[in-house]
């Protein structure tokens, strides 16, 4: 009885353990290490959706089961949501189903829909759930760009064409985690043609809907006409509303693949506790305020990151949206690959990044540094880099002099 289960095997360890392992012995020895690593917001859940919570909470008829496909009340929100910002139309009893966080819905959504073998067409990098989803269900993965271009679509239709057996579906995550690469509604509207054409299913995670800071807002899948036929869409009230610890999420979109959901769950939970979704309806229906005040931190975090950690030397690309920045490691230590130039960073300038190899191994040449850590924060952190970058320059110059 020694021998890996089945199902774990097919789970490696968490590449981020190793970071995070270092991060905590260096914390250990009382060292103040600055954590850009995790994409876990750092905000308060505004303080109406708290209230609200309290409120239903004192009412004893809130403490029974819940309801698992989500209450009435939550799924009309979310569909009042897609009407006013996408203009799309979802029917609240069979279009949408509430999840516990976008993540359980979509490893669920994958549990639904795999036969052993089934090939899925996933980018990388990408946030790990949308590869380990399928390969914890017995599905199989081929990779795909995560870019969002030309490239993408000569991809899929190679994949389509010599993958044996077909691919079942496409996995689109944009705004992305970790890139921050966004998508046009023209470029949706090439996939799902091509999707509709092949009849394979699009699974599209659009948790950064509504951190944008600069060009026009993320699109929805649902915007094309007719991808409702072949398309489901997760979303998540995590980063919206900074609720990361309440797990509410959706999938919605077509009745068949929303109904295949619905059954698993149907088996597996009873809900969230229905406080949380009473609270979460009411944060929905509270329009934009609140969301744009999140939007606005993130923002000025970006801000900050980009200009600061420029002037220490580490160039960092402006992310247009996301919580995430997505930077090449400065070429003097590509070599080193993501896992170690990350465990460098805490060793030696008390920072903690995301190595981008956790997301694919095609992201082995970058880092992922997240948006959760204040101003002043960030600001630290760019000096910390600046001096570790200063005297390994020194270091180099001094071994180059006396070689
Ligand atoms: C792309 C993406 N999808 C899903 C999730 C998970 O969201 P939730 O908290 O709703 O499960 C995250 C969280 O980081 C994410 O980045």
């Amino acid at each position: 009885m020694t021998e890996e289960f089945h199902k774990v095997r097919r789970l490696p360890p968490y590449v981020f353990e190793e970071v995070n392992k270092k991060k905590a012995a260096a914390r250990a020895r009382g060292v103040d290490i600055i954590d850009l690593g995790m994409g876990n917001p750092d905000l308060p859940t505004p303080s109406f959706v708290v209230d609200k919570l309290c409120e239903a909470i004192r009412d004893p008829r809130t403490h029974r089961y819940s309801a698992s496909k989500g209450i009435a009340g939550l799924r009309r929100a979310q569909a009042a949501y897609y009407a006013r910002r996408f203009n799309v139309k979802l029917n609240p009893d069979t279009q949408i189903v509430a999840t516990l966080g976008s993540k359980e819905g979509f490893a669920n959504m994958a549990q639904a829909i795999t036969a052993p073998g089934d090939v899925v067409l996933c980018p990388n990098p990408t946030y790990p759930i949308h590869a380990f989803g399928f390969l914890m269900t017995g599905g199989t993965i081929r990779s795909i760009p995560a870019r969002p271009d030309e490239d993408f679509l000569r991809a899929i239709d190679r994949a389509v064409r010599h993958s044996i057996p077909k691919p079942i579906a496409i996995i689109l995550n944009y705004p992305s985690n970790p890139t921050a690469y966004e998508a046009t509604l023209d470029f949706y509207a090439e996939v799902v043609k091509f999707a509709k054409e092949h009849e394979i299913i699009i699974l599209s995670d659009l948790a950064y809907a509504e951190i944008f800071f600069d060009g026009a807002p993320p699109p929805s899948v649902l915007e094309v006409p007719g991808a409702m036929d072949v398309t489901v869409e997760f979303t998540s009230m995590s980063k919206t509303f900074s609720m990361p610890g309440w797990r509410v999420g959706f999938a919605v979109g077509n009745e068949r693949l929303i109904a295949a959901l619905a059954r698993v769950k149907s088996y597996l939970d009873y809900g969230a506790f229905t406080p949380i979704q009473v609270a979460a309806t009411a944060a929905l229906n509270a329009g934009d305020a609140a969301i744009e005040e999140v939007r606005s931190v993130y923002r000025h975090r970006r801000n900050v990151l980009v200009e600061s950690f420029g002037r220490a030397g580490f160039h960092v690309p402006p992310p247009s949206s996301t919580m995430f920045a997505w930077a090449q490691i400065p070429e003097a230590y590509r070599h080193m690959g993501s896992v170690e130039f990350s465990k460098m960073l805490i060793e030696k300038a008390d920072v903690a990044v995301a190595p981008g190899v956790g997301f694919g191994e095609y992201g082995d040449d970058f880092v992922r540094i997240a948006l959760v850590e204040n101003e002043h924060r960030i600001r630290q952190a760019a000096r910390n880099l600046r001096r570790f970058l200063a005297t390994e320059q020194d270091q180099g110059q001094k071994a180059a002099a006396g070689a």
